[in-house]
């Protein structure tokens, strides 16, 4: 992303060892400077304040370790965020994901009133929530 060298990035993972080789990519591209990586549980933990949020194929895990996820998941201090589904398997099939994450999605924030857009890349349907 062409963002200003300004510009704060900070990653977390519940998973150790994923935060453990997501640190070591970011040194071997010499971001570990504007880059921070940590351990943090979306469900559990308190974020601070950013512009964007980016949860990448997240929601379909939280939803088998939380019933409020979609609550916890709005309360996330942000201006946006950036919520994203699989749409092909590992193999390469897409098993009809598309319509089945996008009618979850349509459900899981039927009562959201902001503004919501969609976008479709061949892997990943992305809604971006305004709040
Ligand atoms: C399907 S992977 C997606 C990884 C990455 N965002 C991507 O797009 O490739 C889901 C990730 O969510 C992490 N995860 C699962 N539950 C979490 C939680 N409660 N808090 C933070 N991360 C979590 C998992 O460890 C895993 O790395």
């Amino acid at each position: 992303m062409s963002l200003p060298k300004t510009a704060k990035y900070q990653a977390y993972d519940i998973d150790v060892e994923e935060v453990g080789f997501l640190m070591e990519v970011m040194s071997m591209l010499g971001l570990q400077n504007q880059v921070s990586v940590d351990t943090g549980d979306i469900l559990s933990d308190s974020f601070e304040y950013a512009d964007v949020v980016f949860l990448f194929k997240l929601l379909p895990c939280l939803e088998h370790q939380a019933k409020n996820y979609i609550e916890i998941v709005l309360k996330q201090m942000c201006k946006f965020l950036v919520i994203s589904y699989p749409i092909r398997s590992l193999s390469g099939k897409s098993r009809g994901m598309k319509d089945f994450y996008t009618r979850e999605f349509r459900r899981q924030f039927a009562e959201y009133k902001g503004n919501i857009k969609q976008l479709l890349f061949p892997t990943e349907a992305v809604f971006i929530i305004e709040k």
